[in-house]
C-alpha cells in the first residue's frame, strides 16, 4: 500500500483524496498545511490523523511514502524537490514546474533518488485520447488541429475589483495559459509530438498574467491552434481537420463526446464512457509506476515538451 500525504488544502486537494479512495493500493494517511488548523480541517474532512505544517517533518516520516503537490505552481518545485529529496515519489498537480530547465533538474533528482515523478496532468491518462489516437485514421491527411480551453474564472471577478488572487499572481506562476491553456497544449504534443515551430499572441489583465491566449504551432503539413482563456468562455468544441473529413471533440480537457463528419457524408458519434473520477487515471498510473518501479520517463517528456512551449510562448 502507498502511504500518500497531501500538500495544499483546495477543492483540487479533496478531489484528488476522492480519487485516491477510487483506486487499489494507495492510501491518504496525512495531510501538510501552512496552517495547523486548516490542515487539521482538512483531515477531518477526509478522515485523517496525521497532520503536519512543518514540510520537513512530513518528509522526515517514514510513514509517508509519496506526497502529492497541489499547492500554487510556483510553489511546486521547491515541495517536490525536497520531497524527492527526501525519498518520497511524487505526483505534482499541473503545470509541474515554472520551467522547462527546472522540470529536467527535478526530474534527474528523481532518477537519482530512485524515486517516481509525474506530473497530474489528467488529460494524459483521459482513456478518451486513445479513441482520438484511432479516429485519426479516418481523417485522411491531417491539415489543421484546434483545441480550445476557455472558460471564464469565478476569480475573475476579484481581479476586476483590483484583488490579487493566486491563480492570476504571475508572482506565483498563475495566469491562463498555465492553468487552461497546458490542458489542450499537453493533448497536441501528447497527439502530435513537439511542432517545429511557435507564434504566441496573449492578453494581459490587471493581475499582471496573461488571461487569454493563442499559440500558432507548426508541424510538417498543418499547422495547429492551442486557444486559451480564463477571462472569456467558449462553448465551442476542439476540431482536427483532416482532407477526409473532420474530427469535434466536446472539450479537450475531458473529452465525452467525439464526432467524426467526412467528406462523403457520413457521420459517426463515439460516447466515451464516462471515467470513475476525472483524476482517478492519474492515481492508477503513479501507483503503477511505483508498485513495478516503473519508467516515468515518457510521461516526463511529455511534460518537459509542454513546459518547453509554455517557456517560449511566455518569453514572446
Ligand atoms: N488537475 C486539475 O484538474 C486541477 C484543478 C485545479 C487546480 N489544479 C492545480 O492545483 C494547484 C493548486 O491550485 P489551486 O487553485 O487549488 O491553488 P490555491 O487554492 O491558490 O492553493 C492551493 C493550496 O496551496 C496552499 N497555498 C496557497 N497559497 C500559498 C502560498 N503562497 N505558498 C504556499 N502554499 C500556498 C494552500 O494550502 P494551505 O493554506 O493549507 O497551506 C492552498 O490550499 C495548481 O498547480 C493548479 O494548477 C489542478
Amino acid at each position: 500500500m502507498i502511504r500518500l500525504a497531501t500538500i495544499g488544502t483546495s477543492t483540487i486537494a479533496h478531489d484528488l483524496v476522492d480519487a485516491v479512495g477510487l483506486v487499489d493500493g494507495i492510501e491518504v494517511v496525512a495531510v501538510y498545511s501552512r496552517d495547523a488548523a486548516k490542515g487539521r480541517a482538512f483531515a477531518d474532512s477526509i478522515g485523517v490523523q496525521a497532520v503536519f505544517s512543518d514540510l520537513a517533518a512530513l518528509l522526515a516520516s517514514p510513514d509517508i511514502d509519496a506526497v502529492y503537490v497541489a499547492s500554487p505552481n510556483a510553489i511546486h518545485e521547491q515541495q517536490a524537490l525536497a520531497a524527492v529529496r527526501a525519498g518520497k515519489h511524487v505526483l505534482v498537480e499541473k503545470p509541474a514546474v515554472t520551467t522547462a530547465d527546472a522540470w529536467a533538474a527535478l526530474c534527474r533528482e528523481a532518477s537519482e533518488h530512485g524515486v517516481v515523478l509525474i506530473e497530474g496532468m489528467r488529460t494524459a491518462y483521459d482513456p478518451g485520447l486513445d479513441v482520438i489516437r484511432e479516429l485519426l485514421g479516418s481523417l485522411g491527411t491531417i491539415r489543421r488541429v484546434q483545441l480550445g480551453y476557455q472558460k471564464r474564472s469565478a476569480r475573475y471577478a476579484a481581479v476586476l475589483a483590483g484583488e490579487q488572487v493566486n491563480i492570476f499572481d504571475p508572482a506565483l506562476a498563475g495566469g491562463a495559459l498555465r492553468d487552461l491553456g497546458v490542458y489542450p497544449l499537453h493533448v497536441l504534443v501528447n497527439l502530435f509530438g513537439e511542432p517545429t515551430s511557435l507564434q504566441a499572441a496573449s492578453v494581459t489583465v490587471a493581475s499582471g498574467a496573461d488571461g487569454a491566449g493563442t499559440l500558432l504551432c507548426t508541424y510538417p503539413g498543418f499547422v495547429a491552434e492551442v486557444l486559451y482563456s480564463k477571462i472569456t468562455t467558449s462553448n465551442l468544441p476542439s476540431e482536427i481537420q483532416g482532407e477526409l473529413g473532420t474530427l469535434l471533440i466536446d472539450h479537450a480537457a475531458a473529452p465525452g463526446l467525439l464526432t467524426v463528419e467526412l467528406l462523403d457524408g457520413t457521420t459517426s458519434t463515439h460516447p466515451l464512457p464516462p471515467r470513475p473520477h476525472v483524476l482517478s487515471d492519474e492515481v492508477e498510473r503513479f501507483v503503477e509506476l511505483v508498485r513495478t518501479s516503473g519508467d516515468a520517463t515518457p510521461d516526463q517528456a511529455l511534460t518537459a515538451t509542454t513546459l518547453r512551449l509554455i517557456d517560449a510562448a511566455l518569453a514572446v
